[in-house]
């Protein structure tokens, strides 16, 4: 005789708290407010100028004073931190990324101009070199290999520039080894105890960051991979092996890159470390989700807002992602 449903589940009907709005709010388990995300706006030189990028449609490269009107509508919406990508002209690229040394190139015009307009914003600046070399590669290249130990030197000092325009959080995405002590050591004795460093600790060797490499101008310069100094998308232990000696050199948040691909890193980095932990929805998975509602194959704005929840779900304490102004607009009714 085949047993009753009350047989069978001892009568534990899960579905007795899903019945109604009310009740399933009730037991709702993470939530997902304005507070847990990043804007990374992309920036150009020029004077009120707003340029498309055709992979990621919504997004637009921005001139300082439009990244300033960016920066007052992230507040506006309640957005706590923004995090700045230059477009540099190509006549100031060089093999060692020169340029990123400058205290007046476009990354730190940009702080500067937000800091003086907005400062109730948290400005996030990336000290990797790419935007700045000549190859698209995020450190210095000698006779076909990205030299560690001098690139690190190059990175500190980039991340000092960053910080005396006002950064208020350096986030280094180049994957060197050594780079987070060294930043660390070199923003103390500049007399920046209080600028803080979010690692991208687990950043992959991924195939997701197509758009962004158009976005900031390196896609037609890039020569080979980035394999050399990204983690093989393979691989777990080595992710919270780097994760580890990011913390141990003085990383205060550490960050997963790209996404929605690596949740289980998210996940098992927050478990491992329980440490302030971010992660990048990068431009690839952006592209994809806005390519396909463009087709109307989906519902563009709800996978947006379960793809944000998931994050939070698996455990991250914040976002990076594109989506930040839309999600907030509607987080905010
Ligand atoms: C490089 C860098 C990358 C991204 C931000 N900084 C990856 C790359 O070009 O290899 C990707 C961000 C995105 O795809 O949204 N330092």
């Amino acid at each position: 005789m085949a047993r009753s449903v009350d047989e069978i589940t001892g009568s534990k009907r899960l579905r007795r708290m899903r019945k109604a709005d009310w009740s399933r709010r009730l037991v709702r388990e993470t939530e997902l407010t304005v507070n847990d995300l990043i804007w990374p706006i992309f920036l150009i030189e020029g004077e009120n100028r707003v340029e498309d990028i055709a992979a990621m449609p919504g997004v637009q490269r921005l001139s300082v004073d439009r990244a300033v009107k960016a920066a007052e509508e992230a507040v506006s919406l309640g957005i706590p931190a923004i995090a700045t990508f230059p477009n540099v002209a190509m006549e100031k690229r060089d093999t060692t990324g020169s340029h990123a040394l400058d205290d007046d190139n476009l990354i730190n015009r940009a702080t500067r101009a937000i800091k003086a307009a907005v400062p109730e914003i948290g400005i996030i600046t990336d000290a990797a070199l790419d935007p700045f070399t000549d190859h698209g590669h995020d450190g210095i290249l000698r006779d076909g290999i990205i030299v560690n130990d001098e690139s690190v030197a190059q990175i500190a000092r980039a991340a000092v520039s960053q910080a005396a325009a006002g950064a208020d959080i350096v986030a280094p995405s180049d994957m060197m080894d050594g780079r987070i002590g060294a930043i660390r050591d070199a923003l103390d004795e500049a007399g920046f105890q209080d600028v803080a460093l979010m690692s991208y600790a687990t950043k992959f060797a991924s195939a997701c960051y197509g758009p962004y490499r158009e976005a900031i101008g390196t896609s037609g310069l890039l020569k080979g991979d980035k394999k050399t100094y990204y983690i093989d998308p393979a691989n777990t232990e080595e992710a919270l092996r780097e994760t580890e000696a990011d913390l141990a050199e003085g990383a205060d948040m550490v960050m997963v890159k790209p996404g929605l691909p690596y949740l289980d890193i998210c996940h098992r980095v927050k478990e491992t470390f329980q440490v302030p932990t971010y992660v990048y929805q990068v431009s690839g998975e952006y592209a994809m989700i806005e390519a396909a509602a463009a087709n109307g194959w989906i519902d563009g704005e709800r996978i947006m807002m379960e793809s944000l929840l998931a994050f939070k779900r698996a455990g991250c304490d914040g976002i990076l992602t594109y989506f930040a102004p839309r999600a907030a607009r509607l987080l905010r009714g």
